[in-house]
């Protein structure tokens, strides 16, 4: 069979990975894809917002499979799209993607459906979204309604930065309409974890546990990035936790889209707050993580593409997955400056050298070609991505990876995984 990946990011190529792992697929077309992404698939010149575009090359091409990577296209409705088409495609529909697209339709379902998450009340007028901040105190969070590209939340510690965060959000417009509403929430205290189901808008089938770095510095300090590097399995959730996860938040989830009439297929990726074991959510999103999806597509044993395949046809009765018996650690490495402004195009060395490694794959995200070189093109650059028999022994794997490649300005964290050792 023919399938394409829409996307071009690290979560692309790991997924492409691993389908290019089954049996079943001859050709993997990917749009835009990267130069790592061009090593196992055809790259085609479409980006993955252009849904008209990549309808139409998917029936010249006859695809069988399309997999859609990133939110944007999904907000925009490139599943209904394909589906008006015939086109079989994997992930949520438009009214679906409102999960991840609208913080405030997440939280209403939230609220409807009792599943544990912080209390919060919507806005559309500025002057009552401060009278709130001032009632309720400091620490306080902010989000802008619609997708912001994960900048759209201040954690805010002081009333004060509350209340510009609502300024920037709601008067400057810095997230342009996505910020025409915000939500307004309790600051939840905890250790995060990410936790991935597919399901074909009826049943589930839960992922093994991961978890990724958010922030830019080690000891997490520094801004909010997409994720610094990420390492499954997450000894915070423990198979306990993972059941009550299931029971109390990624069943009733499932549940309650399908009976408002938006049912929801493709994989749900539920951010959580794990506080004395017990988990509430932080956020939906549409779509797999990133960079969560690297580790845990090298752990998966299991073929995927019947997975994607039964989930676009509503036929998922798969009870389980099966992983490798080992532990994945990504480290991501980023161009220096990232989150904020830095410099492209700078020569990566040490690619070749790093492709030797067992038991370690460099994943590719913000990479391009220059000049016949591999340089940089984005704020996260590589996944280096390693497989270990204990969570030291992948971290030190990904850390091989690491000091093989460099570039001018390169940033990496270095403690991924740390947080996993010290629970061990
Ligand atoms: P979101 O885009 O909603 O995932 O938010 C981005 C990040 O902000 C999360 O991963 C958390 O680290 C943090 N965050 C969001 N909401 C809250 C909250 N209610 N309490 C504490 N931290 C939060
Ligand atoms: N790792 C966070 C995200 O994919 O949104």
């Amino acid at each position: 069979m023919k399938v394409l990946v829409v996307g071009g990011g690290g979560r692309e190529h790991a997924l492409i990975y691993k389908i290019a792992q089954s049996p079943l697929v001859e050709q993997i077309y990917c749009a835009p894809g990267n130069p790592g992404i061009a090593e196992l698939a055809e790259c085609v010149h479409i980006g993955a917002d252009e849904i008209d575009a990549l309808c139409d090359f998917a029936k010249a091409e006859k695809i069988d499979l399309t997999v859609v990577g990133p939110e944007v296209p999904l907000t925009m409705g490139i599943v209904d799209l394909f589906q008006a088409s015939g086109l079989e495609v994997f992930g949520p529909n438009k009214a679906a993607a409102q999960i991840e697209g609208s913080k405030g339709f997440s939280k209403d379902l939230m609220a409807k459906y009792n599943i544990p998450t912080a209390a919060y009340q919507s806005f559309t007028d500025h002057a009552a979204a401060v009278a709130y901040i001032k009632e309720q105190g400091a620490p306080i969070v902010v989000k802008a309604d619609g997708l912001a590209a994960g900048k759209g939340v201040i954690v805010a510690m002081t009333e004060e930065q509350a209340i510009a965060g609502v300024d920037d959000i709601m008067l400057d417009k810095v997230f342009g309409s996505a910020g025409a509403s915000v939500v307004i929430e309790e600051f939840m205290d905890g250790e995060e974890a990410s936790f991935f189901a597919f399901t074909d808008g009826k049943n589930i089938l839960p992922l093994a546990s991961s978890q990724d770095h958010k922030r830019v510095d080690d000891n997490d300090e520094g801004p909010n990035t997409g994720g610094m590097g990420a390492y499954s399995p997450a000894p915070v959730v423990t198979a306990e936790l993972h059941d009550v996860i299931v029971e109390t938040v990624v069943k009733p989830t499932i549940a309650g889209m399908a009976a408002d009439g938006c049912p929801y297929s493709g994989i749900l990726y539920v951010g959580l707050m794990i506080k004395d074991g017990k988990p509430r959510v932080v956020e939906y999103n549409a779509r797999f993580g990133d960079p969560e999806a690297q580790p845990l597509l090298m752990r998966m044993k299991s073929d995927i593409v019947p997975v994607l395949q039964a989930c676009a046809r509503g036929e998922l009765n798969q009870d389980s997955i099966e992983w490798h018996d080992k532990a994945a650690v990504c480290v991501v490495m980023a161009s220096g400056g990232y989150p904020a402004a830095f410099e492209k195009g700078l020569a990566i060395s040490g690619l070749d050298a790093a492709a030797q490694i067992e038991d370690m794959v460099v994943f590719h995200a913000g990479t391009s070609v220059k000049d016949g070189q591999i340089v940089n093109n984005g704020g996260r650059v590589l996944g280096v991505t390693g497989l270990g028999t204990t969570v030291k022994d992948a971290i030190d794997k990904a850390y091989e990876g690491v000091a093989a490649i460099a570039w001018q300005d390169v940033h990496f964290r270095k403690d991924i995984g740390a947080r996993a050792l010290n629970r061990d």
